[in-house]
């Protein structure tokens, strides 16, 4: 074959037709008749399908035989206009190498539309449908759209560890991590598993959250972001729910809670006016493909400001509102996704954030007010989703941390060196995490949190 330098389907459009050209991918479909065969092909780089129109004449019908759906090849070919309908330009095949076959009789991704349910069971090759190709160009898109804001803004990309020996929600649900034999541990005198035989001297697990070690990040950078993976073990079936997620935490010195508020807003409608801007063909396939409402819904958010409001003004109106709701509602009660969507898709019909929570729902960090019930934490909620983020400004007084620490029964020794900041020129400082996926499940329109990410981790799965 000659050596031509290939093109991506992405570019063929921008190229001059009547050129040679080398393209690449994976045969989406093939249909013609005896004179000439039509391929679709894919290589990723675009939601869009080259046309290769081949002359079976010219190359024998045996040989494209195993040309089939999925199969991988290379074509050089001439490129012109096209005269069929649903493309520009096509390639017409001078020499085509097949780099691998895919037998029609099990390769499990024919034309037919498949179910989402199903592609997760062959998640390994899912990405190269439309929808999966387009979502995660998306997700892409966003992660680098983040780096930029952030960047712009002259906050550090701030490397938080995965393995720690902190809790940092204080929640529990962590995923251990140690080389101990757990047939036969080590034990102490007094039967406990002695962790000091264990890699690292001391129990230690996965990261829940890298925000403790992100406020040490920002008491000395002034403005940090983190973004990295983090892993909860709780046992949460749901469409929103994963056991390996990816969070970005901001933190940010001599920022208030209104400070944190105005950049989680002006932060999402940045990042998802990137995505619109660069991933309109993906949006546009998503929106025609899976949810009609899905362009509108995001042009509504990045053109309205959210509504903020106290989690007690919210809590009158879910009781006001004579809605029977699954969670009973009352102030003190932890708010439920219907709680939060009752707010966000009926009644306000735009995103809200709720601020000052009651202390005993929320994590021991969190800015204690003076009212000695709430704190200065903030839930942002957004349409199909329930909470996208969740923030606060931090409690910076040595002893009111010390009391609240206490009062939770949280092992200050493991905890000594987060304590030590609030000894050591603390500062007014606040920041917040944003569930990556949620941002994908909300801009992508899917319904289930397994389908934003590559290889999803929930209770009972870690396929692939
Ligand atoms: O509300 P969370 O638990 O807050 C924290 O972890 C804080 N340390 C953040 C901070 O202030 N720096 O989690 C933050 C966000 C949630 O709002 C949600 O979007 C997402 O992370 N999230 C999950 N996403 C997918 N699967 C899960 N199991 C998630 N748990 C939380
Ligand atoms: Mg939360």
């Amino acid at each position: 074959m000659k050596i031509i330098e290939r093109t991506k389907i992405v570019e063929i459009a921008s190229v001059a037709p009547n050129r040679e050209v080398c393209v690449k991918g994976w045969v989406r479909t093939r249909r013609g008749n005896k004179n000439v065969a039509f391929i679709a092909l894919n290589d990723g780089s675009t939601i869009h399908n080259i046309q290769v129109v081949v002359d079976i004449n010219l190359f024998g019908e045996e040989f494209l035989k195993p040309i089939t759906t999925g199969a991988c090849i290379c074509v050089n070919g001439l490129l012109v206009e096209s005269q069929g309908q649903g493309q520009s330009v096509e390639v017409q095949a001078q020499e085509i190498e097949i780099y691998g076959t895919a037998d029609p009789a099990t390769y499990p991704l024919q034309k037919k539309g498949h179910s989402l349910e199903f592609l997760r069971e062959i998640a390994y090759l899912r990405p190269r449908t439309n929808t999966f190709g387009a979502i995660f160009r998306i997700r892409h898109h966003l992660a680098f759209a983040i780096h930029e804001y952030f960047n712009k803004q002259g906050f550090f990309y701030f490397h938080t560890p995965l393995i720690t020996g902190s809790d940092a929600e204080g929640a529990g649900s962590m995923f251990q991590v140690t080389t101990l034999d757990i047939v036969h541990p080590p034990k102490t005198e007094d039967g406990k598993i002695d962790y000091s035989q264990d890699f690292f001297g001391n129990a230690t697990n996965l990261t829940v959250s890298g925000q403790l070690e992100g406020e040490l990040g920002a008491m000395a950078l002034g403005g940090i972001y983190t973004f990295g993976p983090t892993f909860r073990a709780e046992n949460s079936n749901t469409p929103r729910h994963l056991a390996e997620f990816w969070m970005i935490e901001p933190e940010i010195a001599f920022y208030d809670i209104n400070d944190n508020m105005n950049l989680a807003e002006d932060f999402l409608k940045y990042v998802i006016s990137y995505a619109m801007k660069h991933c309109k063909d993906d949006i546009e396939f998503l929106n025609q493909m899976y949810d009609n409402e899905l362009i509108d819904r995001l042009n509504f958010v990045i053109n309205n400001q959210f509504i903020r409001l106290t989690y007690t003004e919210g809590v009158e109106i879910l009781e006001k509102s004579g809605k029977k709701f699954e969670y009973p509602v009352y102030w003190g009660a932890d708010l439920q996704s219907e709680h939060e969507r009752y707010l966000v898709e009926e009644h306000f019909k735009c995103p809200v954030i709720l601020t000052d929570y009651p202390k005993e729902i929320k994590s021991f960090y969190m800015k204690q007010n003076d009212d000695g019930k709430t704190v200065r934490g903030m839930d942002v909620l957004f349409p199909r989703i329930g909470e996208i983020i969740g923030g606060s400004e931090r409690e910076a007084d040595y002893d009111k941390l010390l009391k609240r620490v206490t009062e939770l029964n949280m092992s200050t020794e493991s905890l000594w060196w987060y304590m030590d900041t609030r000894k050591f020129g603390t500062a007014p400082h606040a920041g917040f995490g944003l569930g990556f996926e949620r941002l994908v499940l909300f801009i992508t329109g899917m319904q289930n949190i397994r389908d934003v990410i590559p290889f999803p981790r929930t209770p009972k799965n870690a396929a692939f």
